[in-house]
């Protein structure tokens, strides 16, 4: 079963090759002129990634050494997404199924992350949570097989790569800001600045990270109120203790709440996953404080952390040995409900 999946959910253009299993491709190009924005530009992306599908679907095939011909299922994000760059890939993805006469699966993107560490070995046993943690989402998911889940907890406001990509502009860092403050916490003082722990106890399973980012606002108006205009003005190590108090504030919410789920749900095992999974503080502490607690915790392998379409053919593959036959009519969506039901139905 050879499996070519496509992913154009919102500034990078993927396309992957697996066969049998095993990956053989994963060329992920990223639009970076989006930088000079301070965001991302729906219609620029969209537009870039007109440009970038074929060649891109062109360099796996090459790269996975392969010829259209044998693909037996492609895989496209459906979404969520920004819908013009969705449809790019979708409808690419759809072209290329009818006309080899081989079925189309419509993938969620965040369902795709969820399974991210199932492209390593070893990777979790069902069932599991799952810890997604992107640039849009921020969920706990019990996973108790393909196409069976429930959200156990969500954001209530900011996603938490959206309170590093907010902090980060605040401090003068490019886009996305979640590299950089990641690089500087590591050479900060994470006790610093005592930044809130918001709802970390709630008593449910939510999140919310917008008080937070308020809080490095109120932090940097209050001590530094130059810097908002002129980021020059705050020195590097006082910048390098705001990034680790702030990053320390982050993870220390996630792990907890995501410590607590697991011993509520009686999972032994944990997958991080989404572009804040690259984070190497939230990588080693819940790898660490999971060990204490005798549970496995998986990361995704760094190729695998942000958007790329080896996630894609990874879960169409597994769908589609669950029975899923996919269809040419899967529409894209900006938006869906977290537990994902109607994408896998
Ligand atoms: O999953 P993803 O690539 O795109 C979405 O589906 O949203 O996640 C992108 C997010 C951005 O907010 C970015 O700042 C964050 O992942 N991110 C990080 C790191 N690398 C990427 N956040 C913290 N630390 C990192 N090392
Ligand atoms: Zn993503």
């Amino acid at each position: 079963m050879t499996v070519l999946g496509i992913e154009s959910s919102c500034d990078e253009t993927s396309a992957a090759v697996l066969r049998d299993g095993a990956l053989l491709a994963n060329i992920i190009s990223s639009q970076f002129f989006h930088h000079a924005y301070g965001g991302i530009v729906p219609e620029l992306a969209s537009r870039a990634h007109v440009r970038a599908i074929v060649p891109i679907i062109r360099e796996a095939l090459a790269e996975a050494g392969i010829s259209l011909r044998e693909v037996d299922l492609v895989a496209a994000t459906q979404g969520p997404g920004l819908i013009g760059s969705l449809l790019v890939g979708l409808n690419t993805g759809k072209a290329i199924a009818s006309s080899l006469g081989v079925p189309f699966l419509g993938v969620h993107h965040i369902e795709a992350h969820m399974f991210s560490t199932f492209l390593s070995d070893p990777h979790p046993d069902f069932p599991f949570l799952s810890l997604v943690v992107s640039g849009g989402h921020t969920l706990l998911v019990h996973v108790r097989g393909v196409a069976d889940y429930q959200t156990v907890g969500s954001t209530i406001d900011d996603a938490a790569g959206e309170a590093f990509d907010k902090v980060g502009k605040m401090l003068g860092f490019g886009f996305p800001g979640g590299p950089e403050i990641d690089r500087r916490a590591a050479l900060g003082a994470a006790n610093a600045i005592p930044f809130p722990r918001p709802l970390l106890d709630s008593g449910d399973f939510g999140f919310s990270f917008s008080g937070l980012k308020t809080s490095v606002l109120y932090y940097l108006r209050k001590h530094h109120r130059d810097a908002l205009q002129d980021h020059s003005a705050i020195p590097d190590d006082t910048l390098n203790d705001i990034c680790a108090s702030f990053q320390r504030a982050v993870t220390d919410v996630l792990i907890t709440k995501t410590l607590r789920a697991a011993d509520a749900l009686g999972v032994r095992d944990i997958a991080l996953a989404g572009g804040v999974s690259a984070n190497r503080e939230l990588r080693a502490r819940l790898t660490a404080a999971g060990a204490r607690e005798g549970r496995r915790v998986f990361v995704p392998d760094a190729a695998f952390t942000t958007d790329n379409a080896a996630m894609i053919a990874k879960l169409a593959s597994m769908r589609h040995a669950h029975g899923a036959v996919g269809s040419l009519h899967a529409p894209a969506f900006a938006r869906v409900s977290p537990d994902m039901r109607h994408a896998t139905a």
